[in-house]
């Protein structure tokens, strides 16, 4: 077995002081796993009720999207909405108004005014639709006061946050449910039946990627506050692996049968925003005292429990095409996204991709067939998001257990820490935390089952 950062095996005979504090906090991060008794919440279901009455925290790019999806689905009361700008919170109570339902509270105050909200108790669900670093401190309060949790990605940005996720959502008996979206994508839910089917033989390898030019996202002044940004001037790492990792690890049961083991991680040069800033940034912007430290590709292997392999990659400030790359390959065949495509072993043809439309029909998720057009009109991302929010809240309502846990949080969020310090130790091996104390090894088929 690897240990957190194990260099012997690896001939790296001395460490820089930052890579052994990098170490000893990841060694200390670990040693949270044994500190709880198991109480798993896996297979946990919603005590079920009528109506799912709603917080929602944060309403800045991505907020008002979430709301208008549960604005438009049945049965969901918004009781409160939070933003440290008035305005943005006051939008929000608006938008609430004028979908008919009594105005909710607002919580305006200061940066901890999510508390009150969280205190209330007229509210089953909080959606956390913050920052990053403020994800895990508003999940675990949600949590406290006894609220189920909606939590944007990635859920936590420490291996310290995920296991405190983890320990709360077992303590309080309360679901943490990080709102990965894309694991509701037509083309993913399709692929997760087809492998669920064994279509694709015996998974072996898959490949993840966060891949979108957000140069001018992260350097403008008219987008997102600078938090963003901010993470490339003090990690160097993966900073946004979940869109890509969630659906692979879903095709693979990750945490239904098998578990991510273990990582190791390296960045390419930093080049990308120093370029965009000598041309786009006039002199005398603040943003030319930041030293950007974030290799601009990112790319980890996984290895799983069983020996499988998952390739992951993150860029954001570089010229290509967007891309997840959203790949799974087994003993029979392969799915490839961005554009879709398949192959499987003997195809009439020979060794070409063919389209994925012929399997539509078979095995379309019955989800995407129940509210596909609905999700198509009201949601973003291609319907993806309101599939998302739908399925939670029906969960909620009929009394399911979550498609996604926390344990699928801490995991999913994980590899950000986790590549950080195999980078800083020369792309060491790192262990991932076995989150569900060895609940994985149960193999599971019951999630986005509708
Ligand atoms: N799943 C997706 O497809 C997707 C898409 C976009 C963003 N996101 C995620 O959503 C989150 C928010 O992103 P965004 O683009 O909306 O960012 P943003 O900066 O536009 O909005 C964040 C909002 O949070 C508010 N806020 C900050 N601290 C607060 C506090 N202590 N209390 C109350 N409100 C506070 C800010 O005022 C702002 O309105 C991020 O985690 C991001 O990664 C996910």
């Amino acid at each position: 077995m690897l240990k957190a950062g194990a260099l012997g095996g690896l001939g790296i005979a001395s460490l820089s002081s930052s890579h052994e504090a990098v170490e000893a906090r990841a060694n200390a991060e670990h040693l949270q796993e044994s500190q709880t008794k198991n109480n798993s919440v896996i297979g946990m279901r919603f005590e079920p009720r009528a109506v799912v009455r709603v917080g929602i925290i944060g309403f800045g790019n991505r907020g008002p999207s979430h709301l208008r999806d549960l604005l438009s689905i049945d049965k969901v009361e918004v009781k409160a909405v939070c933003d440290i700008v008035r305005e943005k919170a006051l939008k929000a109570q608006a938008m609430v108004v004028k979908a008919g339902q009594k105005a909710p509270d607002v919580y305006d105050q200061s940066d901890r005014d999510f508390e009150r909200l969280c205190r209330r108790d007229d509210i089953d669900l909080v959606y956390i639709v913050t920052p990053w670093d403020w994800h895990a401190p508003m999940a675990v309060e949600a949590m406290n006061q006894g609220k189920h949790v909606g939590v944007e990605v990635a859920a936590a940005t420490t291996v310290k946050d995920c296991w405190a996720l983890v320990n709360i959502s077992e303590k309080t008996r309360r679901h943490c449910i990080m709102l990965e979206n894309v694991c509701y994508g037509q083309n993913e839910m399709m692929v997760l039946n087809m492998a669920r089917a064994g279509l694709f033989g015996e998974l072996l390898h898959g490949e993840a990627a966060y891949i979108h030019d957000l140069r001018d996202q992260l350097l403008s002044d008219h987008h997102e506050g600078d938090w963003r940004r901010i993470a490339h001037t003090n990690h160097d790492g993966n900073l946004y692996p979940t869109h890509g990792l969630g659906p692979v690890a879903q095709y693979m049961g990750i945490n239904r049968g098998d578990r991510f083991d273990y990582m190791v991680s390296m960045s390419s040069p930093q080049k990308g925003l120093d370029e965009y800033r000598a041309k786009h940034v006039p002199p005398g912007d603040p943003k030319w005292k930041e030293k950007y430290k974030c290799g601009d590709m990112n790319t980890s292997m996984i290895k799983t429990a069983k020996g499988r392999t998952i390739m992951l990659q993150h860029d954001v400030v570089n010229p290509r095409p967007y891309d997840r790359v959203n790949l799974i390959s087994g003993t029979k065949g392969t799915f490839r996204d961005y554009p879709p495509r398949i192959y499987f072993d003997g195809q009439k043809g020979g060794e070409e991709w063919a389209t994925l439309d012929n399997y539509k029909e078979r095995y379309e998720h019955p989800l995407w067939k129940k509210v596909g057009e609905l999700a198509r009109k009201t949601g973003g991302h291609g319907g993806m998001d309101f599939i998302m929010n739908y399925r939670l809240i029906q969960c909620m309502r009929e009394g399911l257990a979550p498609d996604m846990d926390v344990y699928d949080a801490a995991a999913w969020s994980a590899p950000t820490p986790l590549s950080e310090m195999s980078v800083a130790q020369g792309s060491a091996p790192v262990k991932f935390p076995d989150f569900t104390r060895g609940g994985w090894k149960e193999r599971r088929n019951d999630s986005f089952a509708s």
